[in-house]
Protein backbone atom coordinates (compact mmCIF):
# COMPACT_ATOMS: atom_id res chain seq x y z
CA UNK A 1 0.00 0.00 0.00
CA UNK A 2 1.28 3.65 -1.15
CA UNK A 3 -0.22 6.66 0.24
CA UNK A 4 0.41 9.94 -1.28
CA UNK A 5 0.71 12.86 1.15
CA UNK A 6 -0.04 16.96 0.42
CA UNK A 7 1.42 19.37 3.22
CA UNK A 8 0.21 23.11 2.34
CA UNK A 9 -1.14 24.40 5.80
CA UNK A 10 1.25 27.26 5.89
CA UNK A 11 4.31 27.86 3.97
CA UNK A 12 6.31 24.93 3.01
CA UNK A 13 4.37 22.58 0.22
CA UNK A 14 5.25 19.17 0.92
CA UNK A 15 4.77 16.24 -1.16
CA UNK A 16 5.40 11.86 0.02
CA UNK A 17 4.96 8.87 -0.50
CA UNK A 18 5.12 6.55 2.62
CA UNK A 19 3.94 3.02 2.01
CA UNK A 20 4.44 -0.42 4.82
CA UNK A 21 8.35 -2.32 5.34
CA UNK A 22 8.75 -5.90 5.72
CA UNK A 23 7.58 -5.95 9.29
CA UNK A 24 4.83 -3.72 8.97
CA UNK A 25 6.44 -0.52 9.66
CA UNK A 26 6.08 2.82 8.08
CA UNK A 27 8.25 3.19 5.54
CA UNK A 28 9.04 7.10 3.86
CA UNK A 29 9.73 6.03 0.17
CA UNK A 30 10.07 9.03 -0.97
CA UNK A 31 9.55 13.13 -0.15
CA UNK A 32 9.81 16.76 -1.97
CA UNK A 33 9.07 20.13 -0.07
CA UNK A 34 9.74 23.49 -0.97
CA UNK A 35 10.02 26.28 1.76
CA UNK A 36 8.25 29.41 0.97
CA UNK A 37 10.41 31.40 3.63
CA UNK A 38 12.21 33.54 1.20
CA UNK A 39 9.30 34.56 -0.14
CA UNK A 40 7.57 35.52 3.32
CA UNK A 41 10.69 37.45 4.51
CA UNK A 42 10.18 40.36 2.84
CA UNK A 43 7.41 40.66 4.69
CA UNK A 44 8.40 39.77 8.36
CA UNK A 45 5.81 37.17 8.20
CA UNK A 46 3.62 34.33 6.30
CA UNK A 47 1.17 36.95 3.85
CA UNK A 48 -1.68 33.98 3.05
CA UNK A 49 -2.58 35.53 -0.50
CA UNK A 50 1.02 34.87 -1.74
CA UNK A 51 1.13 31.54 0.11
CA UNK A 52 -1.43 30.27 -1.55
CA UNK A 53 -0.24 31.05 -4.86
CA UNK A 54 3.08 29.75 -4.27
CA UNK A 55 1.31 26.52 -3.14
CA UNK A 56 -0.51 25.94 -6.73
CA UNK A 57 2.80 26.81 -8.54
CA UNK A 58 4.72 23.97 -6.67
CA UNK A 59 2.61 21.22 -5.86
CA UNK A 60 2.53 18.74 -9.31
CA UNK A 61 6.46 19.72 -9.90
CA UNK A 62 6.63 18.47 -6.04
CA UNK A 63 4.31 15.44 -6.20
CA UNK A 64 6.32 14.08 -9.26
CA UNK A 65 9.67 14.78 -7.64
CA UNK A 66 8.49 12.30 -4.60
CA UNK A 67 7.09 9.75 -6.74
CA UNK A 68 10.81 9.46 -8.74
CA UNK A 69 12.65 9.32 -5.86
CA UNK A 70 9.96 6.38 -4.66
CA UNK A 71 10.28 4.72 -7.90
CA UNK A 72 6.91 4.90 -8.19
CA UNK A 73 4.04 6.20 -10.47
CA UNK A 74 0.52 8.10 -9.62
CA UNK A 75 -1.46 4.70 -10.73
CA UNK A 76 0.51 3.10 -7.93
CA UNK A 77 -0.37 5.49 -5.42
CA UNK A 78 -3.71 3.36 -3.42
CA UNK A 79 -4.72 6.78 -1.23
CA UNK A 80 -4.02 10.47 -1.55
CA UNK A 81 -4.19 11.84 2.01
CA UNK A 82 -3.47 15.99 2.38
CA UNK A 83 -3.69 18.04 5.49
CA UNK A 84 -7.19 19.46 6.15
CA UNK A 85 -6.63 21.54 9.06
CA UNK A 86 -5.48 23.75 10.97
CA UNK A 87 -3.57 25.99 9.28
CA UNK A 88 -4.36 28.73 6.39
CA UNK A 89 -7.81 28.58 4.41
CA UNK A 90 -6.46 29.23 1.11
CA UNK A 91 -3.48 27.12 1.30
CA UNK A 92 -5.00 24.69 2.67
CA UNK A 93 -7.26 24.22 -0.23
CA UNK A 94 -4.95 24.12 -2.53
CA UNK A 95 -3.98 20.88 -1.52
CA UNK A 96 -7.58 19.90 -0.84
CA UNK A 97 -7.68 20.24 -4.42
CA UNK A 98 -5.17 18.65 -6.21
CA UNK A 99 -5.11 16.15 -3.66
CA UNK A 100 -9.34 15.55 -4.83
CA UNK A 101 -8.29 16.03 -8.25
CA UNK A 102 -5.15 13.32 -8.29
CA UNK A 103 -7.62 10.99 -6.50
CA UNK A 104 -10.93 11.66 -9.01
CA UNK A 105 -8.63 10.91 -11.65
CA UNK A 106 -6.73 7.74 -10.05
CA UNK A 107 -10.06 6.43 -8.85
CA UNK A 108 -8.92 6.33 -5.19
CA UNK A 109 -10.33 7.36 -2.14
CA UNK A 110 -9.00 10.58 -0.12
CA UNK A 111 -8.56 11.00 3.34
CA UNK A 112 -8.10 14.28 5.36
CA UNK A 113 -5.18 14.69 8.01
CA UNK A 114 -5.09 16.78 11.02
CA UNK A 115 -1.92 18.39 10.39
CA UNK A 116 -0.91 18.17 14.03
CA UNK A 117 -1.75 14.28 14.41
CA UNK A 118 0.98 14.57 11.38
CA UNK A 119 3.69 15.83 13.98
CA UNK A 120 2.84 14.12 16.27
CA UNK A 121 3.36 10.56 14.91
CA UNK A 122 6.59 11.72 12.94
CA UNK A 123 9.02 10.14 14.83
CA UNK A 124 7.27 6.70 13.66
CA UNK A 125 9.52 7.34 10.59
CA UNK A 126 12.73 7.89 12.68
CA UNK A 127 15.21 5.02 13.16
CA UNK A 128 13.95 4.57 16.73
CA UNK A 129 10.36 4.61 16.98
CA UNK A 130 8.44 4.98 19.94
CA UNK A 131 5.33 2.27 20.99
CA UNK A 132 2.53 3.83 22.58
CA UNK A 133 1.66 5.30 25.36
CA UNK A 134 3.82 8.55 25.39
CA UNK A 135 3.67 11.83 26.77
CA UNK A 136 3.44 14.08 23.75
CA UNK A 137 5.25 17.50 23.89
CA UNK A 138 3.93 18.98 20.70
CA UNK A 139 5.65 22.62 19.98
CA UNK A 140 5.39 24.46 16.55
CA UNK A 141 4.89 28.08 15.24
CA UNK A 142 1.25 28.06 16.44
CA UNK A 143 0.94 25.49 19.00
CA UNK A 144 2.31 24.42 22.60
CA UNK A 145 0.61 21.33 24.13
CA UNK A 146 1.06 18.72 25.92
CA UNK A 147 -0.86 15.50 24.90
CA UNK A 148 -1.44 11.59 26.36
CA UNK A 149 -1.08 8.87 23.64
CA UNK A 150 -2.74 5.80 23.98
CA UNK A 151 -2.69 4.86 20.66
CA UNK A 152 -3.31 6.61 17.12
CA UNK A 153 -6.53 8.71 17.24
CA UNK A 154 -6.24 8.72 21.37
CA UNK A 155 -5.17 11.70 22.19
CA UNK A 156 -6.06 12.95 25.51
CA UNK A 157 -4.98 17.16 25.94
CA UNK A 158 -3.34 17.42 29.25
CA UNK A 159 -1.69 20.98 28.90
CA UNK A 160 -1.64 24.21 26.33
CA UNK A 161 -0.43 27.80 25.93
CA UNK A 162 -2.74 30.16 27.07
CA UNK A 163 -1.25 33.21 24.70
CA UNK A 164 1.83 32.51 22.29
CA UNK A 165 3.48 29.30 21.15
CA UNK A 166 6.58 28.77 21.35
CA UNK A 167 7.42 29.17 18.57
CA UNK A 168 5.42 32.43 18.14
CA UNK A 169 7.86 33.29 21.36
CA UNK A 170 11.20 32.50 19.40
CA UNK A 171 9.69 34.08 16.66
CA UNK A 172 9.39 37.46 18.26
CA UNK A 173 11.86 37.37 20.24
CA UNK A 174 13.91 37.53 16.73
CA UNK A 175 12.15 39.98 15.23
CA UNK A 176 12.66 42.38 18.22
CA UNK A 177 16.76 41.46 17.84
CA UNK A 178 16.58 41.99 14.13
CA UNK A 179 17.08 38.37 13.09
CA UNK A 180 14.71 38.42 10.04
CA UNK A 181 11.87 35.62 9.96
CA UNK A 182 11.10 32.84 10.80
CA UNK A 183 13.50 33.34 13.67
CA UNK A 184 13.71 30.81 15.87
CA UNK A 185 16.51 28.95 14.36
CA UNK A 186 18.62 31.91 14.02
CA UNK A 187 18.12 32.97 17.65
CA UNK A 188 19.08 29.36 18.55
CA UNK A 189 22.42 29.75 17.00
CA UNK A 190 22.78 33.49 18.35
CA UNK A 191 22.50 32.30 21.26
CA UNK A 192 25.39 29.93 21.13
CA UNK A 193 27.45 32.69 21.84
CA UNK A 194 25.73 34.10 24.56
CA UNK A 195 25.02 33.50 28.61
CA UNK A 196 22.14 31.96 29.36
CA UNK A 197 21.70 34.07 32.99
CA UNK A 198 22.50 37.28 31.68
CA UNK A 199 18.95 38.48 31.50
CA UNK A 200 16.36 37.69 34.43
CA UNK A 201 13.43 36.82 32.43
CA UNK A 202 10.38 35.30 33.74
CA UNK A 203 9.70 31.51 33.75
CA UNK A 204 5.72 31.93 33.09
CA UNK A 205 3.27 29.70 34.94
CA UNK A 206 6.74 27.84 35.95
CA UNK A 207 5.44 27.46 39.67
CA UNK A 208 1.99 26.38 38.58
CA UNK A 209 0.46 22.95 39.76
CA UNK A 210 -0.88 22.83 35.87
CA UNK A 211 0.67 22.01 32.41
CA UNK A 212 -0.78 25.08 30.67
CA UNK A 213 1.63 27.37 29.13
CA UNK A 214 1.93 31.33 28.76
CA UNK A 215 4.89 32.97 26.68
CA UNK A 216 3.23 36.74 25.86
CA UNK A 217 4.57 37.81 29.32
CA UNK A 218 8.02 36.57 28.10
CA UNK A 219 7.83 38.48 24.93
CA UNK A 220 7.54 41.43 26.66
CA UNK A 221 9.81 41.08 28.66
CA UNK A 222 12.46 40.38 25.84
CA UNK A 223 11.28 43.57 24.58
CA UNK A 224 12.02 45.81 27.79
CA UNK A 225 15.52 44.25 27.92
CA UNK A 226 16.17 45.07 24.46
CA UNK A 227 14.74 48.68 25.00
CA UNK A 228 17.58 49.56 28.08
CA UNK A 229 20.04 48.15 26.15
CA UNK A 230 19.24 51.65 24.11
CA UNK A 231 20.03 52.33 20.29
CA UNK A 232 23.49 50.38 20.28
CA UNK A 233 23.63 46.74 21.77
CA UNK A 234 27.09 45.27 21.43
CA UNK A 235 27.32 41.55 19.63
CA UNK A 236 27.17 40.45 23.02
CA UNK A 237 24.75 41.72 24.95
CA UNK A 238 22.46 40.45 21.95
CA UNK A 239 23.68 36.98 22.19
CA UNK A 240 22.95 36.95 26.04
CA UNK A 241 19.69 37.88 25.50
CA UNK A 242 18.90 35.52 22.99
CA UNK A 243 20.46 33.37 25.30
CA UNK A 244 18.60 34.36 27.99
CA UNK A 245 15.33 34.17 26.40
CA UNK A 246 16.13 30.63 24.83
CA UNK A 247 17.00 29.53 27.95
CA UNK A 248 13.84 30.90 29.13
CA UNK A 249 11.44 29.01 26.85
CA UNK A 250 13.39 25.77 26.74
CA UNK A 251 13.20 25.92 30.87
CA UNK A 252 9.14 25.80 30.95
CA UNK A 253 9.06 23.40 27.96
CA UNK A 254 11.10 21.19 30.02
CA UNK A 255 10.02 21.91 33.27
CA UNK A 256 6.16 20.96 32.31
CA UNK A 257 7.17 18.25 30.20
CA UNK A 258 8.56 16.33 33.14
CA UNK A 259 5.70 17.55 35.28
CA UNK A 260 3.58 15.45 32.70
CA UNK A 261 5.64 12.39 32.63
CA UNK A 262 4.89 12.40 36.49
CA UNK A 263 1.59 12.96 36.21
CA UNK A 264 0.97 10.70 33.71
CA UNK A 265 2.97 7.85 35.26
CA UNK A 266 4.35 7.25 32.00
CA UNK A 267 7.81 6.94 31.11
CA UNK A 268 8.25 7.55 27.34
CA UNK A 269 8.46 11.64 25.55
CA UNK A 270 7.68 12.29 22.07
CA UNK A 271 8.62 15.91 20.94
CA UNK A 272 7.65 17.08 17.76
CA UNK A 273 6.48 20.35 15.86
CA UNK A 274 9.46 22.96 14.70
CA UNK A 275 10.84 23.94 18.24
CA UNK A 276 11.61 20.09 18.39
CA UNK A 277 14.75 21.32 16.45
CA UNK A 278 15.91 23.11 18.96
CA UNK A 279 19.46 21.81 20.06
CA UNK A 280 19.12 23.56 23.60
CA UNK A 281 16.18 21.91 24.17
CA UNK A 282 17.28 18.72 23.10
CA UNK A 283 20.01 18.67 25.52
CA UNK A 284 17.96 19.80 28.39
CA UNK A 285 15.26 17.44 27.92
CA UNK A 286 17.67 14.26 27.22
CA UNK A 287 19.59 15.59 30.41
CA UNK A 288 16.69 15.32 32.43
CA UNK A 289 14.85 12.21 30.88
CA UNK A 290 17.72 10.43 31.36
CA UNK A 291 17.97 11.47 34.98
CA UNK A 292 14.51 9.90 34.94
CA UNK A 293 14.91 6.70 33.10
CA UNK A 294 12.49 8.42 30.58
CA UNK A 295 13.48 7.37 26.57
CA UNK A 296 12.93 10.47 24.78
CA UNK A 297 11.66 10.31 20.63
CA UNK A 298 12.23 13.08 18.41
CA UNK A 299 11.57 13.12 14.44
CA UNK A 300 14.46 13.09 12.11
CA UNK A 301 15.08 16.32 12.19
CA UNK A 302 14.18 17.02 8.41
CA UNK A 303 10.76 15.74 10.14
CA UNK A 304 10.37 18.07 12.50
CA UNK A 305 9.20 21.54 10.48
CA UNK A 306 6.26 20.89 7.86
CA UNK A 307 6.86 18.29 5.95
CA UNK A 308 4.65 15.89 3.60
CA UNK A 309 6.03 12.65 5.29
CA UNK A 310 4.46 13.43 8.05
CA UNK A 311 0.63 13.41 6.52
CA UNK A 312 1.62 10.49 4.21
CA UNK A 313 2.19 9.13 7.75
CA UNK A 314 -0.63 9.81 9.87
CA UNK A 315 -2.51 8.48 6.87
CA UNK A 316 -0.75 5.29 6.59
CA UNK A 317 -1.00 5.00 10.45
CA UNK A 318 -5.19 5.36 10.34
CA UNK A 319 -5.53 2.77 7.45
CA UNK A 320 -3.35 0.59 9.27
CA UNK A 321 -5.53 0.95 12.71
CA UNK A 322 -8.47 0.54 10.89
CA UNK A 323 -9.00 4.56 11.47
CA UNK A 324 -9.27 6.25 8.26
CA UNK A 325 -12.26 7.69 7.47
CA UNK A 326 -11.32 7.11 3.57
CA UNK A 327 -13.33 9.54 1.24
CA UNK A 328 -14.98 8.41 -2.36
CA UNK A 329 -16.89 11.51 -3.28
CA UNK A 330 -13.94 13.91 -3.76
CA UNK A 331 -16.05 17.00 -2.29
CA UNK A 332 -13.92 18.44 -0.30
CA UNK A 333 -13.96 20.80 2.90
CA UNK A 334 -10.63 22.48 4.77
CA UNK A 335 -10.63 23.20 8.77
CA UNK A 336 -8.89 25.85 9.43
CA UNK A 337 -9.39 25.69 13.54
CA UNK A 338 -9.28 22.01 14.56
CA UNK A 339 -9.28 20.68 17.55
CA UNK A 340 -6.85 17.54 17.38
CA UNK A 341 -9.33 15.79 19.91
CA UNK A 342 -11.68 15.64 17.25
CA UNK A 343 -8.95 14.58 14.48
CA UNK A 344 -11.16 11.27 13.17
CA UNK A 345 -14.01 13.04 12.77
CA UNK A 346 -15.39 14.38 8.97
O1 LIG B 1 6.07 22.93 13.02
P1 LIG B 1 6.45 24.12 12.25
O2 LIG B 1 7.31 23.94 11.03
O3 LIG B 1 5.22 24.92 11.74
C1 LIG B 1 4.02 25.03 12.39
O4 LIG B 1 3.21 24.08 12.24
O5 LIG B 1 3.85 26.04 13.08
O6 LIG B 1 7.18 25.08 13.30
C2 LIG B 1 7.73 26.29 12.92
C3 LIG B 1 8.30 26.95 14.17
C4 LIG B 1 8.74 28.38 13.93
O7 LIG B 1 8.25 29.16 14.99
C5 LIG B 1 10.25 28.27 13.94
O8 LIG B 1 10.89 29.47 14.34
C6 LIG B 1 10.46 27.18 14.95
O9 LIG B 1 9.46 26.24 14.64
N1 LIG B 1 11.81 26.56 14.86
C7 LIG B 1 12.74 26.65 15.82
C8 LIG B 1 13.88 25.95 15.34
N2 LIG B 1 13.58 25.45 14.10
C9 LIG B 1 12.30 25.84 13.82
N3 LIG B 1 12.72 27.25 17.02
C10 LIG B 1 13.82 27.16 17.78
N4 LIG B 1 14.96 26.53 17.40
C11 LIG B 1 15.03 25.91 16.20
N5 LIG B 1 16.15 25.27 15.84
ZN1 LIG C 1 3.47 22.39 11.60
Amino acid sequence: MNILGIESSCDETGVAVVGFGGEGAPVLRGAALHSQVQMHEAYGGVVPELASRDHVRRVLPLAEAALSEAGLHLADIDVVAFTRGPGLAGALLVGAGVACGLAAALNRPTLGVHHLEGHLLSPFLSADPPSFPFVALLVSGGHTQLMRVDGVGRYEMLGETIDDAAGEAFDKSAKMLGLGYPGGPALARLAEQGRDDAFDLPRPLLHQANLDFSFAGLKTAVMTAWKRLGDAPSPTQKADLAASAQAAIVDVLCTKALRALRDTGLSRLVVAGGVGANARLRASLDAACARRGVRVHYPELHLCTDNGAMIALAAAMRCRAGLARLANDYRFSVRPRWDLAQAGEA
